[in-house]
């Protein structure tokens, strides 16, 4: 049996259309989750939903406890999780409000708490492909089904934040390959691959990276590009949890 969790960044801290039964507490080895986890029912779908960075967004992109927030999703039987997560644009095909289902990432987070590795438990996960296909494959789907246009691969940068980046900075991703930047991809992505889940990203563009436009951001144009695009990840999803 599968049970899918949704991971709402910024913009999308509660479901709509998810119906909850309860809202558990759960207590991990590394310390409690961001939140509490939302059990409900999405159209036929059992989902567990939880809101990466709190209630009320408390915690910056370093501070979140991915470990707990994996850990408690696994012990209460997720399989699946669809990251969302809010993300600069660097690849100019991938413009404000842009969705991308990026393929692979380049880690470039640091002092994090990143892996359940230690001292009597030697992991070396294989990370070749960090994101499931099938779940990746099901996403774009239903964006078809919600008549959206979806970017079907690209590289995902996992910056360190909380501040966004310099234009050099920008350059570099780029040449690295990267076409979209964000702050919270990783540790998730591989703590979830230690843990043995599914997992994939759904990714919004909500400003063009540093550089990439003229002047500065400004977070008055990542709200109103979060605003109007977290209709359309609303949308994705919903079309995703009927399938
Ligand atoms: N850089 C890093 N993270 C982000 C950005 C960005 O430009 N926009 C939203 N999250």
């Amino acid at each position: 049996m599968s049970l899918i969790a949704i991971v709402g960044g910024t913009g999308l801290t509660e479901l709509e259309g998810l119906h909850i039964r309860e809202s558990r507490t759960v207590e991990t080895r590394y310390g409690p989750p961001s939140a509490p986890l939302e059990f409900g029912r999405f159209g036929q779908q059992d989902v567990v939903f939880l809101a990466r960075h709190g209630k009320g967004h408390r915690l910056p992109p370093h501070q979140v406890n991915y470990r707990a927030n994996i850990t408690a999703l696994k012990a209460v039987g997720v399989t699946d999780i669809i990251a969302v997560n809010a993300v600069g644009g660097i690849n100019p095909a991938m413009g404000a409000e842009a969705l991308v289902v990026p393929d692979q990432i380049v880690d470039y987070t640091w002092g994090r708490d990143f892996t359940f590795a230690e001292e009597g438990n030697v992991l070396h996960v294989d990370f070749s492909f960090p994101y499931s296909d099938s779940l990746r494959a099901s996403l774009l789907v239903a964006g078809k089904k919600a008549s959206l246009q979806v970017h079907d691969g690209g590289v995902y940068a996992a910056t360190q934040g909380p501040r966004l980046e310099s234009a050099a900075e920008v350059n570099r991703l780029e040449r690295d390959g990267c076409d979209i930047v964000g702050m919270t991809g990783m540790p998730e992505a591989s703590l979830a691959r230690e843990a043995g889940l599914n997992y994939a990203c759904l990714a919004l563009v909500v400003n063009m990276a540093a550089g990439r436009s003229d002047g500065i951001i400004t977070m008055e144009e990542i709200e109103r590009c979060l605003k109007t695009g977290m209709q359309n990840v609303r949308a994705l999803l919903a079309a995703f949890l009927s399938q």
